[in-house]
């Protein structure tokens, strides 16, 4: 079942919604573009009853500013968004470190936490993302969507990407999972149209000048694992092989027949990868890092 939310305030009169389930070490999970806490749907039973990470995880599902339940304006920037984060931490009376696990735009915020948040961190697990900035081809792409957007509205960005998103080979997960194909297709379309016109100009813009944080992440001195589904068309194995050769130590995990949206397509291949990362924190603590329950 998936936890009612709460607003949390994070400066300046704004809040962000959140939803929560759990106890012990905080894991925050950030929801890609277009989207919300909804692609999260299937990591719940993570800290459920019986679950891998009951009693050690506490489950912390943001809509980032301007999607789901959280009230517009979206922030202008990547760092914006993370620096929002910090401050959901602190709302939230997170002190000590949590373990932070963004999917694709989620990512990038996962990595700018990481520059400029290090001590907010116990570990970060980057999912169907990628380092690199955006060329200037997709930076055009992104522009133009952001007119038809302008123009037409939500739904064009719905038809440009929920085709993309999820693996469409004669095996991929979503086939042979308990909700199929159409399901998790008629949610991703529902979630964007839902989003505002607003929020999608101003966080392709966001998207668009990210910039790239290969350097940056050279510098990570953070328990790292990568998640990529196998056949991931948008960010593609390839860019999760050059951030595993970036980042010191990191652990990477493709995940076979899943797109990009590897926690949604395929949940236990995922929730398995997510719970030995955390319970790998346990087994080697770090300073500032809770006791293992
Ligand atoms: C996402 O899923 O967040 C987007 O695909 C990010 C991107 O387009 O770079």
């Amino acid at each position: 079942m998936i936890p009612a939310p709460r607003q949390v305030p994070v400066g300046a009169g704004r809040t962000l919604a959140v939803r929560e389930a759990g106890a012990g070490l905080p894991v925050v999970l950030l929801h890609g573009f277009p989207l919300d806490h909804s692609m999260w749907r299937g990591q719940w039973g993570l800290v459920a009853p019986g679950g891998p990470l009951e009693g050690r995880a506490r489950l912390v599902v943001p809509d980032l500013a301007g999607f789901g339940g959280s009230p517009g304006p979206a922030r202008p920037t990547i760092a914006a968004m993370a620096d929002d984060v910090a401050a959901l931490l602190d709302g939230l009376g997170i002190g000590g470190p949590a373990v932070v696990c963004g999917l694709s735009m989620g990512g990038y915020v996962t990595q700018h936490l990481a520059a400029r948040h290090r001590r907010r961190l116990a570990g970060l697990v980057l999912v169907d993302t990628k380092l690199e900035a955006d060329g200037d081809e997709a930076r055009r792409a992104r522009y133009d969507l952001a007119d038809r957007v302008s123009r037409v509205g939500s739904r064009i960005a719905a038809e440009a990407m929920v085709p993309r998103l999820v693996a469409r080979g004669p095996d991929a997960a979503i086939d042979g999972a308990a909700r199929g194909r159409a399901e998790v297709e008629d949610l991703l379309r529902a979630t964007i149209e839902a989003t505002g016109t607003d929020t999608i100009r101003t966080a392709l813009h966001a998207l668009a000048e990210r910039p790239d944080m290969t350097a940056a992440a050279a510098a990570f001195d953070l328990p790292a694992l990568l998640v990529v589904g196998a056949e991931d068309t948008i960010t593609p194995p390839e860019c999760l092989e050059r951030a595993r050769e970036t980042i010191p130590g990191a652990v990477l995990r493709i995940v076979p027949r899943c797109g990009h949206m590897t926690p949604l397509e395929d949940p236990p291949a995922f929730n398995a990868e997510l719970a030995a990362f955390v319970e790998s924190l346990f087994n080697s603590p770090r300073p500032g890092l809770p006791p293992a329950p």
